[in-house]
């Protein structure tokens, strides 16, 4: 069973369950990024919601990226760690005021607009400090990310963004918003898209938009389309690094984009996925009638992905090597649902060995909880330990 590069050595004194981050592959990914990127002078604002730990947010900001924030506190973190305020764009559909004026104070770059009463809202707190606010229209194009349901977002039935039929009027209506400045469009169809062609049906739906607006007497200087590339959860050994290629060119091809327009991207998943593993001892192997279930110390409080979207997280026993047995391997949570894996494959186990639950750098540690008074897990990195 081919396994990651980890050395139990290096984690014998640390208390599990705890985040390992290898700094190298993230910065190996950041690299393959802008690598492609550059090719067409796109931009890319780093999702903070995927991962906010402040020194995964430093080494990206260091790479010279920005950042896409959904909370007054998201834009905080991702001021602290460098990232310059002019590269912030601020999505979300519930902005609070209180979340507004922050944004306003440190000058962001764009708020990710859902709605028009939140366009009234920016528009008369705007007002009051005596500023423009740049907005873009996050767009609801109605297409279909054929991802899980729970992280789609790009169809009528979700809560996001404009409506194709409301735009007319919120064109109209932004017209007469003195403290508002248009000056782009927004949309994200969903998470964890591995087929880059589900992306095309939005290309040609952006292209129908611009045309709209183009009648409208509206010139867009931004098009974002949000991020959603998804990674590989079932061999993260051989294949680390999203295909960054595919994607960017799939975009350069199929979108077109106006004269002096700019295209931006949001990735959050395929940046930070890849480095980040869950690691977790094993506090008991117990024999049940018909199974045999592995017991450890990390649970759904630690990485919620297994009991809230059925996510598949490849699990390798890195204290082992003897021949592999099945084993349904659970979380030490009062819940049913907090189970990693049900009849899966590890190296014969036994108490004490280590766990490596593999592609959990996005919205692992980001989506901790602390349910049944449990610690929230702390992050190491492969360069300090
Ligand atoms: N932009 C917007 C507006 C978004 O809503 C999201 C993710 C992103 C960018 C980044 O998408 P990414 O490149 O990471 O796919 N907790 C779920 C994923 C929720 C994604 C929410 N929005 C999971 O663990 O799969």
């Amino acid at each position: 069973m081919e396994k990651g590069a980890f050395s139990p050595e290096k984690f014998k004194n640390i208390a599990t369950p705890f985040y390992y981050y290898d700094v190298e592959l993230l910065s190996k990914t950041l690299k393959a990024v802008k690598e492609e990127i550059s090719k067409y002078g796109f931009s890319q604002h780093y999702a903070v919601k995927a991962n906010a730990n402040q020194n995964i947010l430093k080494q990206i900001a260091t790479a010279g990226f920005g950042a896409d924030c959904v909370s007054g506190n998201e834009i905080k973190a991702a001021a602290n760690a460098g990232f310059p305020t002019s590269k912030i764009v601020f999505a979300g559909v519930g902005k609070t005021d209180k979340e507004i004026n922050l944004a306003l104070d440190y000058n962001i770059f764009c708020f990710n607009v859902e709605s028009l009463p939140e366009l009234e809202v920016i528009n008369s707190l705007a007002e009051k400090k005596g500023k423009v606010a740049s907005v873009a229209l996050r767009i609801n194009p109605n297409v279909d990310a054929h991802t899980h349901e729970y992280i789609t977002t790009g169809l009528n039935e979700n809560k996001f963004g404009f409506s194709l039929t409301s735009l007319e009027h919120v064109i109209y209506a932004i017209k007469s918003m003195s403290h508002i400045q248009l000056i782009g469009i927004h949309f994200h169809i969903g998470s964890q898209i591995t087929e880059v062609d589900t992306f095309l049906p939005l290309c040609e739906k952006v292209n129908e938009l611009q045309d709209l607006f183009e009648s409208k007497g509206v010139a867009l200087q931004h098009v974002n389309v949000g991020g959603g590339l998804g990674i590989d959860y079932d061999d993260p050994n051989n294949n680390p690094v999203a295909d960054f290629k595919s994607y960017f060119e799939l975009f350069h091809k199929h979108l077109q984009l106006r004269k002096g327009q700019h295209l931006h991207f949001e990735l959050g998943r395929a940046i930070v996925a890849q480095c980040g593993s869950l690691i977790t001892r094993v506090v008991y192997v117990k024999e049940g009638d018909s199974k045999k279930f592995v017991i450890v110390d990390g649970g759904m409080t630690d990485l919620i992905r297994p009991a809230l979207y059925q996510a598949y997280h490849k699990i390798e026993n890195i204290s082992s090597n003897l021949p592999a047995e099945k084993y349904d391997i659970v979380g030490p949570i009062c819940e049913s649902s907090d189970v990693f894996a049900k009849d899966y494959e590890i190296n014969k186990t036994t108490r004490g060995d280590l766990l490596a639950l593999r592609s959990a750098g996005a919205y692992g540690e980001v989506m901790a909880s602390q349910y049944n008074c449990r610690e929230l897990p702390k992050a190491y990195f492969s360069d300090s330990l």
